[in-house]
């Protein structure tokens, strides 16, 4: 085929109404020239960036009206959402596989052309680091402290599948898919660069493991050890066979 051709053609005139509403003529300027392109497997691991970039940036802006919805004790519609920002994770965990379609030659060329960028500087990534504080007193204060309930309450000694519960568990889900996502991450980097290797910030990835062991919402975890610690402690440390052995 005619390269040049269907390049020419590729990112449209601009002008048709469906093209103005998308602003078509800006979002596919934002790649670089194909003739700039380090290598074919360039414009993928750009666009699968871009678009992460996009999916954080709408969970971001729906975390802040979870959160209007929160301090109204709307669950209906907090659940809801939350389910957008479920599915825009298991998204974002999903595409890492396009980068995996890559080989490790390939990205060491793309690589070089990096300069000193970082995931570390993503602007979704590090709002999102920033939300889970204020969502949370937002929980505290509307779901838990304004009906004397705890975590605790919610979840065992007083555990009804109650609203606060139902928040809970959609909070527990963004958290770990959060995670999830960090963990795809890792293995993404074991498949393209190696674990063991220093990265363009000079530091071992590894690091990125630290990043793996932070929860958001630590307590929604932290009731489950509780709760097997304190069930446990009805059989002791080994129970009775069932079987009466
Ligand atoms: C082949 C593909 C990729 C490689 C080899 C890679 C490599 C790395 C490395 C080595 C780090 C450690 C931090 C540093 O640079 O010092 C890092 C961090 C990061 N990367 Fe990637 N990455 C890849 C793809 C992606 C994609 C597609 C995203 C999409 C959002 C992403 C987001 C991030 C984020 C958010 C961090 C910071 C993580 C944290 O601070 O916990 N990376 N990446």
């Amino acid at each position: 085929m005619d390269r040049s051709y269907f390049y020419s053609i590729m990112n449209g005139q601009g002008t048709l109404d469906y093209e103005l509403y998308l602003n078509t003529s800006q979002l596919l300027a934002c790649q670089k020239d194909f003739a700039d392109l380090a290598n074919r497997d360039e414009l993928q691991f750009q666009i699968v960036h871009q678009v992460e970039e996009l999916w954080m940036k709408l969970i971001a802006y729906t975390l802040l009206d979870i959160d209007d919805y929160l301090q109204q004790e709307n669950t209906n519609r907090v659940v809801t959402l939350f389910r957008r920002v479920h599915v825009a994770e298991k998204l974002m965990i999903e595409q890492l596989a396009l980068l995996e379609t890559m080989s490790p030659k390939e990205y060491q060329e793309i690589r070089l052309r990096l300069g000193n960028g970082s995931g570390q500087e993503s602007p979704g990534f590090r709002v999102l680091l920033k939300m889970h504080q204020p969502l949370w007193q937002s929980f505290q204060a509307c779901y838990l402290d304004r009906h004397q309930l705890t975590v605790e309450k919610i979840y065992n000694s007083e555990y009804s599948h109650s609203d606060a519960y139902l928040v809970a568990e959609s909070m527990a889900e963004f958290d770990e898919l959060f995670q999830k996502f960090r963990f795809h991450h890792v293995q993404l980097i074991h498949r393209s660069i190696g674990l063991g290797a220093k990265s363009l910030k000079g530091r071992s990835v590894e690091l990125l493991n630290e990043g793996l062991r932070t929860t958001f919402f630590p307590a929604l975890w932290e009731v489950r050890n509780q709760m097997t610690d304190e069930w446990g402690a009805r059989y002791g440390v080994i129970r009775d066979s069932i079987g009466g052995h």
